[in-house]
């Protein structure tokens, strides 16, 4: 096992921000919160939304960074070394979390793969192909044939590239430069949107809540996207953790955290609802929704091609400060519980991936017809990923740290907060959290 004196450090504060941010920030907020909106009634989702991450999210994020800090290891090596007796039935939380950073890589390869397919439309001046009338028949053309699988293989081989730079020049600095500008052009994109005609249409769709549409299952989905999009419940906050430094303050890294992401998903909701209703798409069109109404946007634009080939790299660029944060969680536990070297562990990780992603993106086409439990590979990575292993990997992470870590590490680890906003957040990762994700978890499966 790596002892901590040798173990990297993330650089900067800056760099604990925007590493941070970096995982959060990705294609959950930009691709999957808007058709999650979509389809579950639009304002109230928002709202509720909000209500998890303040209330669940942002104490699980630091029960994530408390765990991390305080064992310097991986998700496998943080549980096992810090339960005090059962270090080993602890240790089985850690792999479920690692078997899901694998599920979730698998598939958030292939819509990463889509925004690679996009950027490179974009460029040679074709994404008018996926626009207007034809546009569904071009996007399930593309999905179904084999350059979905290709651009799928390259998202994984340009994260593993990234990982392979290991944690302060690969990771770290990626990060520091690809997130700024990210937000500068979403803001930008935003605005532009204001201004189509109707857009008052997405946006009361957007702020004007409707309760009625908050179903069981449309609640399940709010928590399972707060989770999805602060990537949390699997161990990813945990391994960032595991490089800061000492003295960063976790608790306001976790409200920073929290707040960016939610301000990203509500800008790209603001750049894309008022899109949909302008160009008579669906608001539940489902996890195409996007991908059919951006080429719309960008082609009534002027000089719109230039804005669709920097809106897709961007988009490309947080894809992969998302995934290379899902794969340290396993290239982290391959390199201190098995002994590897970094460039072996990351090459076992691709492989893997590699495989399981081959089967989400073939989902679209020839393996469309492969059902599990009703569901395409692809939708059961999504689906039993967010609405399943997070849920659970969450519940059990915030057991951990609200009933067996000691009460002075976690005051040390969240030191120098005040101690009322300890004790709330000890309190809520002892009863209100894994209360309020075990009783939605059933119902909303029920
Ligand atoms: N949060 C990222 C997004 O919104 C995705 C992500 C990164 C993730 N790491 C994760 C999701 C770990 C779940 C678990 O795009």
């Amino acid at each position: 096992m790596t002892n901590s004196t040798s173990r990297p450090r993330f650089a900067t504060s800056f760099g604990v921000i925007a590493t941070t941010v970096g995982s959060a920030v990705g294609l959950g907020n930009i691709w999957r919160f808007p058709y999650e909106t979509g389809s579950n009634g639009g304002a109230a989702f928002l709202i509720l939304y909000i209500i998890f991450v303040l209330a669940i999210g942002v104490p699980l994020i630091c029960a994530e960074f408390i765990m991390g800090r305080s064992s310097r290891l991986n998700i496998f090596g943080a549980f096992r070394t810090l339960a005090p007796a059962r270090g080993r039935t602890w240790a089985a939380v850690g792999c479920l979390g690692i078997l899901a950073a694998v599920l979730i890589l698998s598939f958030y390869a292939v819509v990463a793969g889509w925004t690679f397919e996009y950027l490179a439309e974009s460029l040679t001046g074709h994404l008018n192909d996926f626009s207007g009338p034809g546009r569904h028949t071009a996007f399930d053309s593309f999905t179904a044939g084999p350059r979905c699988l290709f651009w799928t293989l390259i998202v994984l081989a340009a994260n593993a590239a990234v990982l392979l730079g290991g944690v302060r020049k690969g990771i770290e600095r990626v990060s520091n430069i690809l997130m700024p500008i990210l937000f500068v052009l979403l803001i930008a994109l935003s605005v532009n949107s204001l201004f189509l005609p109707g857009a008052s249409v997405g946006l009361s769709f957007l702020f004007r809540p409707d309760f009625s549409a908050l179903t069981p299952a449309a609640v399940l989905s709010a928590m399972g996207q707060a989770f999805f999009s602060l990537s949390l419940g699997v161990g990813t906050m945990m391994i960032y953790a595991s490089y800061f430094s000492s003295r960063t303050p976790l608790i306001r890294s976790a409200l920073t955290t929290a707040a960016l992401d939610t301000l990203v998903a509500i800008l790209a909701s603001i750049m894309i609802f008022p899109a949909v209703f302008s160009f008579g798409a669906s608001p539940e069109a489902g996890p195409k929704l996007v991908f059919e109404v951006l080429p719309d946007i960008f082609a009534g634009m002027p000089a719109g091609s230039v804005a669709a080939a920097a809106f897709f790299l961007l988009l490309v660029l947080a894809s992969i400060t998302s995934t290379i944060s899902m794969s340290e969680i396993v290239v982290a536990f391959l390199i201190e519980q098995w002994g590897l070297r970094r460039i072996p562990a990351v090459a076992i990780h691709t492989a893997i991936c590699a495989l399981l992603a081959s089967l989400c993106a073939l989902s679209f086409g020839p393996l469309a017809h492969v059902k599990i439990a009703g569901f395409t590979f692809f939708n059961l990575f999504d689906f039993a990923t967010s609405n399943i292993l997070m849920p659970i990997g969450g519940c059990l992470i915030s057991i951990f740290v609200g009933w067996f870590i000691d009460r002075s590490v976690i005051n040390t680890q969240l030191a120098p907060a005040p101690a009322a906003l300890i004790r709330i957040i000890t309190l809520t990762l002892r009863y209100i959290a894994p209360a309020a994700i075990a009783i939605i978890f059933i119902a909303g499966l029920v």
